[in-house]
């Protein structure tokens, strides 16, 4: 038995099930993240990955299904107050204040998640240095509007890395941008892992899923098909029918 077997899971999925009027969009999910744990989460369009990210952050609220989150239930509780427990995530579609610059951009979310204790120097050094970290220390006082695709989506993850998470959701980094690009945000993604951020990166470019991913978990039409490795995942039938096309 190894050490993970014995750890308390971080995030514990419990038959969670999500409709919205007749449609269920989640049938039943029940999953365990490991504290520290690299999780890719695929699955074809439309298949419930945002939808079952929304749930964990609190936007959604499931019926039925219990979510544990560092051995607490987070079933009930408001998105803010999960935030502060811990939780984390990017938007597919960045959301960006585009009137204001990074470093403001950035303040909003620190100001969001600080205890009162915190002053405002200790938030500026905390905004300069989560900045740096995301490569996007120079771009500080330039307006979120003049970004480019790829700094926008490394604007979106620093404001999620503002709230200081224990868990970091990140839902398409990666879209719409160029293989060096992927590789840049992949890259960040990895050393924030190495910092002991648990990440679940929803991601439809196989082979950012298959370097980054400790374990991959496939949906498809609302329903797990397959959990493993990345080689298991990618070598069973049907994620290939369901998502590769094959
Ligand atoms: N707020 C909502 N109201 C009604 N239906 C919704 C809502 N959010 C999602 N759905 C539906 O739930 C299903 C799953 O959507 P979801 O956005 O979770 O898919 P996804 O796996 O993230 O897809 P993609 O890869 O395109 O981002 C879709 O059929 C979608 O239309
Ligand atoms: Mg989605």
């Amino acid at each position: 038995m190894t050490l993970s077997d014995t750890q308390s899971p971080l995030l514990r999925i419990s038959a969670l099930t999500k409709r919205f009027g007749g449609f269920t969009a989640l049938h039943n999910v029940s999953v365990d993240i490991r504290p520290g744990e690299r999780f890719g989460l695929i699955g074809p369009n439309g298949s419930g990955k945002t939808t079952l990210i929304n749930c964990i952050s609190g936007a959604f609220r499931t019926e039925p299904g219990t979510i544990l989150f560092r051995d607490e239930d987070i079933t009930l509780l408001q998105p803010h107050v999960r935030t502060r427990r811990g939780i984390a995530r990017s938007f597919q579609i960045p959301r960006p204040f585009r009137s204001m610059t990074v470093a403001e951009n950035l303040m909003v979310a620190l100001d969001f998640a600080a205890h009162e204790h915190v002053s405002v120097a200790q938030r500026r050094d905390s905004m300069m240095s989560i900045l740096t970290q995301m490569g996007l220390g120079s771009k500080a006082n330039v307006s979120a509007m003049q970004l480019s695709q790829v700094e926008l989506r490394k604007m979106e993850l620093a404001r999620a890395m503002a709230t200081h998470p224990k868990l970091l959701i990140s839902d398409e980094a990666m879209a719409g941008l160029s293989s060096s690009e992927v590789d840049e945000v992949l890259d960040l993604l990895l050393s924030l892992a190495s910092r002991d951020i648990t990440i679940i990166m929803i991601e439809h470019i196989m082979q950012a899923v298959m370097r980054f991913s400790e374990r991959v978990m496939c949906l498809d039409a609302g329903r797990i098909i397959a959990i493993g490795t990345p080689s298991e995942v990618m070598a069973d039938r049907r994620v290939q029918e369901a998502y590769l096309g094959t």
